[in-house]
């Protein structure tokens, strides 16, 4: 016997509670609370199930057959997904609204079907003919590449094992409906009901299966955080939506490294990927204003160069405001008070903004020294030679820490042009980096960084 029982899921982060509550004890985001029915199946006795082979093995004893991967012939998104798509793996893609997910998905099934995998495209959200219009614009045809309009997972799953494909793409989680499962499609028990199902189907038939989330105001895939954990890699689309370009981050991959990025730029005819970063990020960048510097980061495994800039100017008001675009805000006040108490800079009756040119979100604390050389600047009104590139991590001490892969971020200094670089002086090696064809200035204080500025 089946008895319907009533509960309040939140819909940001899949909370459960018996009654409605205005704010939401675990994530404290208000008027989230929905009423949704679950099915509640009569207790069963637990039975214990017979072992017939050894449940638990030694792990010199496991058998490791290597995964097997299928480049997408797409350099950006094969270095995300560490190196192309694990068979019988389930990745869910989120990003905002119109950020180019259906147009990144669609075109890696174009490129897998020119190359004679058969994949199935099902969009809950497009009809055919929608879905075939935007294909036409990227090149997509061909016979491998299978399309479906439909919400429902059981058509889905019939037609998955009829036309034998090897990757799935299911267009919005949020559309999808399990039959048996009375609530509203986009409602935390059926997401959850939904994802788990396809999990299943990915590992059993050995098909990889893509979905895609919407994205929230606060960022997170719409719907339980739980969905996060079940799948097995989660990436990101971001980007500034006036920008053309995107960034694809892996926040979370059980097949490889989770800090790789993928640039991509959105043009007519889709996206295309950006092999070279640095050289889009500081396109366009003022010479010889004060305020605007470059740094060297890394992301994932590549290093790059971005455009800090920030403005200071003296305060209206009593209480100085700062705004950050890009980079922690309390990062920013943290630098502007070691600012203040280790390099003497008067910054408390001043506005401050700082910004990452390009849209880039950054949290690589390598940018420390930028960012406080960026302001120190702004605040003297001189500008830094605009062919000296920034490197270091600023301690509450005032002093410039050492960071990793320097001899990296260099090399992206020096190939993009640049001829002298300010690193921390625990990183500085005389003997290599004096072999190197660019200036090097290893400081070793703040105050010592801020006499470089002239
Ligand atoms: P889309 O992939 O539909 O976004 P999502 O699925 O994440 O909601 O991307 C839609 C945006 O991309 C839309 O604003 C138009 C733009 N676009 C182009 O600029 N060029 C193209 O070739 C395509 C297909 C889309
Ligand atoms: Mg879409």
């Amino acid at each position: 016997m089946a008895k319907d029982k009533t509960v309040f899921f939140c819909s940001e982060c899949g909370f459960e509670a018996s009654k409605w509550m205005g704010q939401c004890p675990a994530c404290k985001s208000w008027n989230t609370f929905a009423e949704e029915k679950v099915v509640v199946k009569k207790n069963t006795a637990y039975t214990p199930v017979q072992v017939k082979r050894p449940a638990a093995m030694s792990i010199n004893k496991v058998e490791v057959t290597e995964e097997v991967r299928m480049a997408t012939g797409n350099t950006e998104l094969d270095r995300v997904l560490g190196g192309g798509i694990v068979k019988g793996s389930l990745v869910l893609v989120g990003g905002d609204p119109g950020i180019g997910k259906s147009t990144l998905l669609l075109q890696m099934c174009r490129n897998l079907s020119d190359k004679g995998t058969t994949v199935l495209y099902v969009s809950g959200e497009e009809s055919l003919a929608q879905i075939k219009m935007r294909g036409e614009r990227l090149g997509a045809k061909g016979d491998k590449l299978l399309l479906m309009s439909d919400n429902d997972l059981d058509n889905i799953f019939a037609s998955l094992e009829n036309c034998n494909a090897e990757v799935m793409i299911v267009d919005s989680i949020q559309t999808m409906t399990a039959a048996d499962v009375d609530n509203a499609p986009g409602t935390v028990t059926q997401v959850r009901e939904v994802t788990s199902r396809l999990l299943q189907i990915a590992k059993k038939m050995n098909v990889a299966v893509f979905i895609v989330g919407h994205v929230t105001k606060e960022g997170t895939v719409a719907g339980p955080r739980t969905l996060e954990h079940m799948v097995d890699s989660v990436l990101y689309f971001e980007g500034d939506g006036n920008a053309g370009f995107r960034i694809l981050r892996a926040v979370k991959n059980r097949f490889g490294s989770t800090n790789e990025i993928g640039v991509f730029n959105m043009t007519e005819n889709g996206l295309e990927e950006v092999n070279n970063p640095s050289q889009m990020f500081l396109n366009g960048r003022p010479v010889d204003a004060p305020g605007s510097v470059v740094v060297s980061t890394i992301e994932g495994s590549r290093a790059m160069l971005l455009e800090i800039q920030a403005l200071v100017c003296d305060s209206n008001f009593n209480m100085a405001r700062r705004t950050s675009v890009g980079v922690d805000y309390n990062r920013v006040n943290l630098i502007m008070a070691v600012l203040e108490k280790r390099a003497g800079l008067n910054l408390a009756g001043s506005d401050c903004y700082v910004n990452i040119a390009g849209g880039l979100k950054l949290n690589d604390p390598s940018a420390d020294l930028g960012i406080a050389m960026a302001i120190a600047s702004s605040f003297r009104n001189r500008a830094l030679d605009s062919g000296c590139c920034i490197i270091g991590e600023i301690g509450l001490a005032g002093e410039i820490r050492g960071i990793r892969n320097i001899m990296q971020r260099i090399g992206e200094a020096k190939k993009m042009g640049f001829t002298s670089c300010i690193i921390p002086f625990s990183n500085y090696d005389k003997k290599t980096m004096d072999a190197l064809d660019i200036k090097i200035f290893p400081v070793s204080n703040i105050s010592a960084a801020l006499m470089l500025l002239n």
